[in-house]
C-alpha cells in the first residue's frame, strides 16, 4: 500500500539489525505499525508480534495480519460476492465523488462516481454480515483489510488524502477490485490501538520497534478517508478535502520538542532487550538529542542506509530534491543494560 514511511523496502535492514544481535525468536512489539509491514515480516520469522497504531485503519491491518492465524476458508467466495455488488451511493459517494459534491465550489474528485458508490456498497455489506452474525470477527477484519488495501489503488490522489488531483489519474478510473491478501504465516499476535508511549510500559518483549512520523505531517489528516472507511462512523466532514475531525489522533511525534518527550517516556518505561528506532537524517528530532535520550538505558549504535525519499505521484522525475532524493535512513539500536 502507498503509505508515507512504509518500511517495505527496508525490511532486510531492520531484520538484520535484530537477527545479527542474536535475537532469532521471541516477542516483537511494533508500536507505530502503519501498514503493518514490519510486524508481518517478524511474524513470518516466528516472532509473536504486538502490533499497534493510533489510527483505526492500521488496527484493521494489525487485527487481520497479526492477530489472526489463518485466512477464513470462504474468503474467496465472500470477496467475489463483494466485487459483484452493484454501486449503492452512500457516505463516500456523497462526500468524495464529483456527482455527490456537485454544486460545491470545488467538487471533490477523490473517486470516480462508480467506485465511490461501490466502496459504500461493499462497506455496508461487510457491516450487515457482521451484525447478522453471518461472519466471524476474523472474517470481518479480513474483508475490511482487503477493502482498505484496494482503495488507495483507485484513489485520484498523489498518495495521501490531503488533496485530490484536478485531472483524472487513469488509475482512479479503473474498477475497484478486492483481492485476497495471501496466506498468513506465523504465531498469533496481538493488535492494539493506543498511544505508543502509553502502551510501551505495559508490554514485556524482546524487541521494541518504533517508527514514528519523521516530520510535521500528521497521518490522521493525510489518511482521513481510510480512517473513515475503517470506522464507518458518519463524521461531519469539512473543508476542500472533506476532512473528518482528526485532532484526537493528532500525533505528538510531529513536533520536535514533544517528540523527544514521547521518546523519553518510552525509553524510561520500556521492558525489552533491544529498542530500535527508525528515523531519517531529515527528521525533526536531531540525532544528538535522540542518542542522548536513548543512552539513558544502555548502549546505542546508529546504523545507516541510503534510501530513496518518499515521492508522491505528483513529483516529476525532473523534480530536484537536495542530495538527489537520497536520504539516509537510520536505525538507532539501543541494547538495554538494566531492567525495570
Ligand atoms: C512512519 S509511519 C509507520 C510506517 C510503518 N512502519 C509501515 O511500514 O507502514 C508512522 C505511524 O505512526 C503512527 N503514530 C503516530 N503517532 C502515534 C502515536 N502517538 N502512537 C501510536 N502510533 C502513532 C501513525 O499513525 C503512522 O501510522
Amino acid at each position: 500500500m502507498r503509505y508515507i514511511g512504509c518500511k517495505d523496502n527496508l525490511l532486510p535492514f531492520i531484520e538484520d539489525a535484530v537477527l545479527s544481535r542474536g535475537i532469532r525468536t521471541g516477542t516483537f512489539a511494533d508500536l507505530m505499525a502503519g501498514t503493518v509491514s514490519v510486524g508481518r515480516r517478524f511474524k513470518s520469522l516466528g516472532f509473536t508480534v504486538y502490533s499497534n497504531d493510533i489510527l483505526a485503519f492500521s488496527y484493521v491491518f494489525s487485527r487481520s495480519y497479526i492477530q489472526s492465524t489463518h485466512t477464513p476458508a470462504d474468503l474467496t467466495d465472500m470477496l467475489a460476492e463483494l466485487n459483484a455488488l452493484p454501486p449503492q451511493p452512500g457516505f463516500i459517494h456523497r462526500h468524495y465523488s464529483e456527482e455527490g459534491t456537485r454544486g460545491a465550489e470545488r467538487p471533490r474528485r477523490f473517486f470516480s462516481n462508480e467506485n465511490a458508490a461501490r466502496i459504500d456498497a461493499i462497506r455496508n455489506r461487510i457491516d450487515e454480515w457482521r451484525s447478522e452474525r453471518a461472519i466471524s470477527d476474523d472474517a470481518f477484519y479480513g474483508l475490511l483489510a482487503c477493502l482498505l488495501e484496494a482503495v488507495p489503488g483507485v484513489s485520484n490522489t498523489s498518495g495521501t488524502y490531503g488533496a485530490f488531483l484536478k485531472h483524472w489519474d487513469p488509475r482512479a478510473l479503473k474498477p475497484l477490485v478486492l483481492e485476497s491478501p495471501g496466506p498468513v504465516t506465523g504465531p498469533a499476535g496481538f493488535a492494539y490501538r493506543q498511544d505508543a508511549a502509553d502502551l510501551a510500559g505495559k508490554i514485556v518483549c524482546d524487541v521494541l520497534y518504533l517508527d514514528p512520523p519523521y516530520n510535521t505531517r500528521q497521518y490522521a489528516s493525510n489518511y482521513h478517508i481510510l480512517e473513515t472507511i475503517a470506522r464507518w462512523d458518519n463524521p461531519a466532514v469539512y473543508g476542500v478535502s472533506g476532512l473528518r475531525p482528526w485532532r484526537a489522533e493528532r500525533s505528538a511525534w510531529c513536533r520536535a520538542d514533544s517528540a523527544l518527550m514521547e521518546l523519553g517516556r518510552i525509553v524510561s518505561t520500556a521492558q525489552c532487550r533491544l529498542l530500535l528506532l527508525s528515523y531519517n537524517c531529515e527528521g525533526i528530532m536531531p540525532r544528538e538529542r535522540i542518542v542522548e535520550t536513548l543512552q539513558l538505558r544502555g548502549t546505542v549504535e546508529v546504523l545507516e542506509q541510503p534510501y530513496r525519499r518518499y515521492r508522491s505521484d505528483r513529483d516529476r522525475e525532473s523534480r530536484r530534491y537536495a542530495s538527489n532524493a537520497r536520504v539516509r535512513e537510520r536505525l538507532y539500536v539501543l541494547t538495554i543494560e538494566d531492567t525495570i
